[in-house]
């Protein structure tokens, strides 16, 4: 079920406060707006409040036997690579950037942001469908500027399906088929990457896939591999 609402601050603090309220809301219910006034990136960054993209949020309840929580973020990542999919001409052009980023060549095409409250987890998802920040640290890109503008309520319909069904394989079939396909939606094995830890120095290296466990492997100048279980990285 996916509730439309025409502004709100943002979606994931609509879903984070409902679930601070003791609401129980349902998995498979999306809240979408066409505007947010204090949309949340990761890194406590702001996200752009474009018209005509998809900003939407919506819970996964973890279970017992359920893969690690923070592995949401590898099968969101992919359900939104997933949905986009059908709307990118060049899809060799859009990979998958450890450990949610959606990119076309070197620009961010959706942004992902997972917060927990309890055993549960807020998934937000912002996709710039039709327009894009001007941002001076990193390059964006819309689907707009690759073919005609996506319908928000279509993407929106495809995603909350695609997701679904993610989800009930992660629960099925652990993380390993999960690993594999994303690894194959990723940037190639060798990729140059930034590793930004904080205040410490950014570490350089190149991407040799992901561990078992959904950590970002790390293949530093020296030869020996380091896994990254959280922070930021970026295309060297
Ligand atoms: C990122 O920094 O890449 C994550 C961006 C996540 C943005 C989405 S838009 C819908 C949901 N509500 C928010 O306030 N943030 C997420």
């Amino acid at each position: 079920m996916i509730h439309y609402v025409t502004e709100t601050g943002s979606t994931n603090s609509d879903l984070a406060a409902r679930l601070a309220g003791k609401e129980r809301v349902p998995e498979g219910e999306w809240l979408v707006a066409d505007r947010q006034s204090a949309g949340r990136g990761r890194q406590g960054r702001d996200w752009f409040d474009g018209s005509g993209n998809f900003m939407g949020s919506t819970v996964v309840h973890l279970a017992q036997g359920d893969p690690a929580g923070a592995t949401l973020a590898l099968l969101t990542g992919l359900a939104v690579y997933e949905a986009c999919l059908p709307l990118v001409p060049d899809p060799s052009a859009m990979s998958l950037k450890w450990p949610n980023d959606v990119l076309i060549g070197r620009a961010k095409l959706a942004g992902i942001l997972l917060e927990g409250q309890g055993n549960s987890v807020v998934v937000g998802i912002g996709v710039n469908l039709a327009a894009a920040p001007e941002l001076t640290d990193r390059q964006t890109i819309a689907l707009s500027k690759l073919g005609p503008t996506p319908d928000r309520d279509d993407f929106a319909e495809r995603l909350a399906n695609v997701f679904a069904t993610e989800l009930e394989r992660w629960r099925s079939f652990g993380l390993e088929p999960l690993i594999r396909r994303w690894t194959k939606a990723a940037h190639p094995v060798g990729t140059a990457l930034t590793f930004h830890d904080g205040d410490a120095t950014p570490q350089q290296g190149s991407f040799a896939g992901l561990g078992e466990d959904g950590s970002l492997l790390l293949r530093l100048a020296d030869g020996s591999q380091r896994a990254i279980h959280a922070g930021d990285v970026m295309l060297a």
